[in-house]
């Protein structure tokens, strides 16, 4: 019973950030690739921040939904990152520039992908997508 109750809630903070992700995603503003991507991750306190992409007329400068939600989270004082979900069309998984910017705060983190509506999903982590990563670590 107590197990199943643990299962639900699980289920449903995962649930809820997906729906972030696939709510973000209509603030996408891609006028060139018209591709939507929308983010929301969730620290480890329960704070969800969300993200869309963001490009731009001088094509290299466009923001990723992923970094737009990671650099939301830092901005407002939040480091401790444990889930990123990420919607767009079919399954999207995020960007090499995407997977360095979320290593440096939590390699660990799970990643969502959602499609579109968040009907069909897959997860992973972080660390499988980035292995062997470049982070803080190398520094100390
Ligand atoms: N894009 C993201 O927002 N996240 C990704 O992980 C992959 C690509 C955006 C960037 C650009 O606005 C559009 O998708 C097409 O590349």
């Amino acid at each position: 019973m107590m197990q199943k109750q643990i299962q639900k809630h699980v289920q449903t903070w995962k649930d809820n950030l997906i729906m972030h992700a696939v709510k973000a995603k209509k603030n996408a503003y891609c006028p060139y690739s018209h591709f939507q991507v929308g983010a929301a991750l969730i620290t480890d306190d329960g704070k969800i921040f969300s993200g869309v992409n963001i490009e731009n007329a001088s094509y290299g400068i466009t923001n990723c939904a992923e970094r737009t939600a990671l650099f939301t989270a830092v901005a407002a004082g939040y480091k401790n990152i444990k889930a990123i979900a990420i919607s767009a069309k079919g399954i999207a998984f995020p960007c090499g520039a995407c997977r360095q910017a979320l290593n440096e705060f939590n390699p660990e983190m799970i990643v969502i992908l959602t499609n579109e509506n968040g009907t069909h999903t897959k997860e992973t982590t972080l660390s499988q997508l980035l292995p062997h990563a470049f982070g803080p670590k190398n520094l100390e």
